[in-house]
């Protein structure tokens, strides 16, 4: 019934800030007994349960999850490829030559609506299944891959922003578009698309290998006309991609000058990867406001290099970050495989990261780095009422180690490394339970 609030009731975790810039101690905020009310998509209030429930009338449904769960804002992946999903797990080398083998073949099947569709069903029950309320997802260079995944993404209400692939040169002929043709069709789709309910659209030119100067021009003005749309690309991902982009675009000072020429970087652009960006390059990316989705699964799968996270929020020029699974090239869709990934990667470059704070990238950091951290991202009134709840005990293992752990941070840091799809117990979305494991 619209206008009847519902409560979820268990131990609750939320920030209010980041943490990276002004610690947990002034951003996280962790209920051990919390009640979070939803009322027409939205939160209405969120806090420790006592105080929530005196706010409510007598009779109000409540779930409670009790105290072996932990409710969270649903998770945010900033970089994904749901037509990769058919081929998640393919042993095709490097970036370059894992395009080619596995990547090209398997796009080329969205030809067939009919598959695209069976595929975006599949995708978006396994982003659910793991807890995942929103991601930046590219498509192929099929306009009617995009309707695919917007169609079931509506039906599911759920805030995603997508957009079709760019690309004129370096891919199969079936799977390049023209600058023209190119935004043509992406115009199409954003009258289509954008704004419609919670969708959003994303110009998507799949990185410079594969779009002409004209294109990512045509791109560049797309963009301009539509400002309030997102921008996705890949950058820097891997070494030979970028001595590539040298000999492609000799008179550019950077890969990521390639895209500033031609106005692609600014509020709302998304880069995938950025693993040897330099320090000029991150300068820009903090001057344009833009953000890098770190996605170490797929990092470490295609040999690619350990991004070096603290240096890319070095706290004199910061760069927004958020997480990505970038499946079909990343491993896993659980967000928590992809963070315990993240501490790995962070150990690489001698650094630590806890388990808070890449709960901070997985959820309301993705949220900034997408400029919806206004919308989603926490468990604040006002907020989308999009919640991930996870069961702390999902396997004997786990549950066993539980009880070692003496602290928050210690049982979370359990759940990135030990946890996957089973500790995810029920995802909300827009305060309507999408999914809800069976035992
Ligand atoms: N660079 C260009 N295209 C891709 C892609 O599909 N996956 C990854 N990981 N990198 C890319
Ligand atoms: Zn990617």
């Amino acid at each position: 019934m619209p206008g009847t609030p519902i409560v979820l009731r268990g131990p609750a975790i939320s920030f209010t800030g980041d943490p990276f810039r002004d610690g947990l101690e002034r951003t996280m905020v962790h209920w051990p007994d919390a009640a979070i009310a939803i009322e027409d998509g939205k939160i209405l209030r969120a806090g420790p349960a006592p105080d929530v429930l005196a706010t409510l009338p007598q009779g109000t449904a409540i779930e409670d999850y009790g105290p072996d769960s932990l409710l969270t804002a649903g998770f945010v992946d900033t970089h994904v490829h749901f037509p990769q999903t058919p081929m998640i797990a393919s042993p095709g080398g490097q970036l370059l030559d894992w395009l080619e083998r596995y990547t090209f073949p398997t796009e080329l099947k969205f030809a067939d609506l009919e598959f695209a569709r069976d595929t975006a069903r599949v995708f978006l029950q396994e982003c659910l299944r793991n807890g995942v309320t929103t991601s930046c997802v590219y498509c192929t260079v099929h306009p009617h891959s995009v309707d695919a995944l917007f169609e079931e993404a509506e039906r599911l209400g759920l805030r995603i922003a997508a957009g079709k692939v760019l690309m004129d040169r370096n891919a199969p002929g079936a799977l390049c578009d023209t600058a023209q043709t190119g935004y043509d069709q992406s115009a199409a789709l954003i009258a289509k698309w954008h704004g419609r309910g919670r969708l959003m659209y994303a110009v998507t030119p799949r990185f410079a290998g594969s779009s002409t100067p004209e294109q990512l021009e045509a791109a560049g003005a797309l963009w301009r006309a539509h400002p309030d749309c997102l921008m996705q690309t890949h950058i820097s991902e891997n070494k030979r991609e970028v001595a590539w982009m040298k000999e492609l675009f000799p008179e550019r000072l950077n890969y990521l000058d390639i895209y500033d020429h031609h106005g692609l970087v600014g509020p709302r652009a998304v880069f995938g990867h950025g693993i040897w960006l330099e320090e000029s390059e991150l300068q820009r990316l903090h001057d344009g406001g833009s953000a890098i989705s770190h996605c170490p699964t797929s990092n470490l799968f295609l040999g690619s290099g350990a991004f070096n996270l603290r240096r890319a929020l070095d706290p004199r020029r910061p760069v927004r970050v958020g997480i990505g699974t970038d499946i079909g090239a990343g491993t896993s869709f659980s967000i928590l495989a992809t963070m315990g990934e993240s501490y790995r990667a962070a150990l690489q470059h001698q650094q630590t990261l806890s388990a808070e704070h890449a709960l901070y990238l997985a959820t309301r950091g993705g949220a900034r780095a997408m400029y919806l951290d206004d919308r989603i991202g926490s468990l604040t009134s006002g907020l989308e009422a999009d919640i991930a709840v996870l069961d702390m005990k999902s396997t004997p293992l786990i549950a066993y180690r539980m009880e070692q752990a003496r602290d928050l941070g210690e049982r979370l840091f359990v759940q990135m490394t030990l946890g996957d799809d089973r500790a995810i117990q029920a995802t909300y979305v827009a305060g309507r339970l999408a999914y809800k494991r069976r035992r």
